[in-house]
């Protein structure tokens, strides 16, 4: 089974989807760090500028400090760091984003809960064998819709294996989608 690297959102810490990582997946173990930076006592993955407006140097900074973490974690407890898959809600999923975009190969998969373009690559990576599903809230507040569109087309661009699925809800997530999740990754990974 594949390791789930759990991310959690603005403000949350890692005790936050392990829940969800292991309805997703009963068997795995689940990697779950904390984001390092904090926005006013909130931890996050990385730093923003306003809302949905993001440091990009700092993502940058970040996500290739977490793609260490998981390269120094699989060493130390000795998983196989080709079979990782993230799960990120909201904040936590845009820095899984930014991990696909950015470090292919780090994730052999991702469900990305809430997501949005966390940077425009200059040239797109090769995720070709990469399944990531996307789960969008169709009234979210903080997440645009064309973003997560955008963000699919980067994927798909990339040659990854991209679901997008849409739920009539805001930012919070619905029993409903957790369940497909579970259900999507039962097709692509046991
Ligand atoms: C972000 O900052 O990553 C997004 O705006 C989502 C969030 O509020 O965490």
């Amino acid at each position: 089974m594949p390791t789930m690297l759990a991310l959690h959102g603005t403000g949350g810490d890692e005790n936050d989807l392990i829940p969800l990582a292991k309805m997703i997946s009963p068997t795995s173990a689940v990697l779950s760090p904390r984001g390092r930076v904090l926005e006013q006592g909130m931890p996050r993955f990385f730093r923003r500028i306003a809302e949905g407006i993001f440091d990009l140097e700092d993502l940058r900074l970040r996500t290739g400090e977490l793609a260490g973490f998981i390269a120094d974690s699989a060493a130390r407890y000795k998983f196989d760091p080709s079979r990782v898959v993230a799960v990120g809600y909201s904040n936590g999923a845009n820095i899984a984003g930014s991990l696909l975009l950015s470090h292919p190969g780090v994730l052999a998969g991702g469900i990305l809960l809430r997501p949005m373009v966390p940077f425009e690559p200059d040239t797109l990576p090769d995720l070709s064998g990469t399944h990531v599903l996307l789960s969008a809230g169709r009234h979210d507040p903080l997440i645009p819709p064309p973003s997560t569109e955008r963000l699919k087309t980067l994927l798909e661009g990339s040659k990854a294996d991209v679901t997008l699925t849409w739920h009539e809800t805001g930012h919070s997530l619905l029993p409903r989608e957790m369940e497909q999740a579970a259900r999507w990754f039962g097709q692509h990974f046991s």
